[in-house]
């Protein structure tokens, strides 16, 4: 393995800020770590200042690895600069949804089908917020009971949307969401279209199935924004092939990867508890023969972006392009 690696990070939101953090805090080797965004400046990024260069193509030579957090669609810097990075050698992460149904891109989140890496030509894609933390919750029971049908209904932080939502809240700021969020909750996230589907719901929807490689699975996903900081929850209910009961499906949850669960079947995890961490904390289980209902709840900053991107790049380190990679 050589020395460490040269990574840049692209975007220096709320994502950026929680990359620089992660890479820190889970030692990952490091020979350079470049920020780079719409304009050059000096920012402060989990205690460290940094000289932030502009984003273009020259900036991703001699990068190891592009770590993308801007904005996405057209003019977003992942379709403008992600095969800039490539053909500059680089292995581009990117934690918008431009690329997540391409068939040719991996979507991954490793605790489930890390093996999936193997496959990348450049570009991995780090699935929506909402998405991770309920395939992390749901692969565990997929695999030992099989899943006929998914409904969740999400409870999702402000800060699901960037500096922009956080500001709304802090500041009372009216046009961020498509309604007031101070003392509301908001089923809306993303447009809807003529399927009655929202943006957001139809990511939960197609990626999990991705992800999952169950591609005909009936999931029907509400998202809901609400006045919370940071932390996404989720209410789910699940209709299984094969019967469980309470006790199993304790013991199962309580030794998948990734998951934070005291055994108690009533424990009931908050926002407040999830954030900072990088775990999915699962609670407040309900088992009646063919069906399993949970809550659950992550920060959506980390695992719901930074701690999984970097957990890709981790599964990457050693294995060239459409080489076996080592397990997170
Ligand atoms: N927030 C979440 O919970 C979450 C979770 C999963 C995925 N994501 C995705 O992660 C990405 C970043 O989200 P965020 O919450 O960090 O947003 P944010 O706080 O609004 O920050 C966006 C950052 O991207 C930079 N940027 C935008 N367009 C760019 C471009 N064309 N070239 C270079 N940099 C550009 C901005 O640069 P300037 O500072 O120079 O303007 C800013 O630093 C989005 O694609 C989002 O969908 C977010």
């Amino acid at each position: 393995m050589p020395e460490g690696y040269t990574v840049a990070v692209v975007g220096s939101g709320l994502v950026g800020e929680r990359l620089v953090a992660e890479l820190k805090r889970r030692a990952f080797p490091i020979k350079e770590l470049h920020v780079l965004a719409r304009s050059a400046r000096r920012v402060v990024l989990a205690g460290e200042t940094f000289e932030v260069g502009v984003a273009e193509p020259d900036a991703f030579e001699g990068v190891d690895y592009a770590l993308f957090a801007g904005t996405e669609g057209e003019k977003g810097a992942a379709i403008q600069l992600a095969h800039e990075a490539i053909s500059r050698g680089a292995i581009v992460i990117d934690n918008g949804s431009d690329f997540r149904l391409d068939p040719e891109v991996p979507l991954v989140v490793p605790e489930v089908n890390a093996e999936a890496v193997m496959s990348h030509k450049g570009i991995v894609a780090n699935p929506n917020c909402s998405t991770i933390q309920l395939v992390v919750t749901l692969a565990p029971i997929a695999r030992e009971y099989g899943l006929k049908k998914v409904v969740v209904s999400t409870y999702q932080a402000v800060s699901g949307a960037g500096r922009e939502g956080v500001a709304a809240l802090e500041n009372g700021r009216e046009d961020a969401f498509p309604k007031p969020i101070v003392g509301n909750a908001v089923p809306l996230i993303g447009s809807v279209d003529e399927s009655g589907y929202t943006t957001e719901e139809k990511k939960m929807k197609e990626e999990s199935r991705k992800i999952l490689a169950l591609p005909n699975l009936p999931i029907f996903p509400t998202a809901v924004r609400i006045p919370v900081h940071t932390g996404h929850c989720e209410s789910v209910y699940i209709e299984t092939e094969r019967e469980a009961t309470l006790p199993e499906v304790l013991e199962v949850l309580g030794i998948a990867p990734g998951i934070s669960f005291s055994g108690d079947a009533a424990g009931f995890p908050t926002p407040l508890e999830a954030e900072g961490d990088s775990r999915v904390f699962v609670g407040r289980i309900r088992v009646e023969e063919d069906a399993i209902g949970y809550w659950c709840v992550s920060d959506n900053l980390l695992k719901g972006a930074a701690t999984n991107a970097v957990q890709i790049i981790e599964s990457l380190i050693g294995a060239p392009r459409g080489v076996p990679s080592v397990r997170v």
